[in-house]
């Protein structure tokens, strides 16, 4: 059975990335038990501590994974290679950790996002984004629209939905200025929860 310290004394990262899993892993916890207290917290922990576990790897080694493993490359990813790790990660935390399928997913699916995301991949890419160490601006912000959306909303899940919906514009409009391609999971992502939030509504 693999437990946290398994992956921590497996894990090859850099100090800032091992602050960021750990922040990851904190926010994680907070979002399940605000918004899918059923959630198994130790689970949680886990798909944290490995959501970035190849985030460093040379594109190289990303691309020897992506063989040893068969995993295809969309068009996005051979234009942007910081998408792989999230699939490599998630297929060394099947096939050497033996994590459950729904872990795996949530790794899988942690810098895209996707339309209807299960509670594991939704606290997963949220906590990613907005967990308290990260400084860049748009994380800053998006932590502070959380934030404040939670204490200004009755209903925890139109906070949430609110929260996606603004991620995934953020990372639309990064993408745009940087003159770079958007996923397809990114954009359906952001159609499916803008019309849950509709649904809210009426
Ligand atoms: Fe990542
Ligand atoms: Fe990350």
């Amino acid at each position: 059975m693999t437990d946290a310290n398994a992956i921590l004394s497996a894990m090859t990262i850099s100090e800032r990335r091992l602050k960021h899993t750990l922040g990851v892993a904190e926010a994680a916890k907070e979002i399940a038990k605000t918004h899918f207290p059923a959630l198994d917290l130790k689970q949680v922990e886990l798909a944290a501590l490995m959501h970035d576990f190849t985030k460093e790897y040379p594109y190289e080694r990303q691309l020897e994974l992506c063989a040893k493993y068969s995993i295809e490359l969309t068009d996005e990813e051979r234009n942007n290679p910081k998408l792989l790790h999230a699939k490599t990660a998630a297929m060394i935390a099947s096939e050497r950790f033996s994590l459950s399928t729904d872990i795996c997913n949530a790794i899988y699916w942690h810098t895209t996002g996707k339309p209807a995301m299960s509670p594991f991949e939704i606290v997963i890419y949220l906590a990613d984004y907005i967990e308290e160490f990260r400084e860049d601006a748009s994380c800053v912000k998006l932590r502070e629209f959380y934030k404040k959306a939670l204490s200004k909303e009755l209903d925890k899940s139109i906070a949430l939905n609110k929260t996606l919906v603004r991620s995934f514009d953020t990372t639309i409009k990064h993408l745009i200025a940087e003159e770079q391609t958007i996923c397809k999971d990114t954009f359906e992502a952001r159609n499916y929860y803008i019309d849950q939030l509709r649904a809210f509504n009426f």
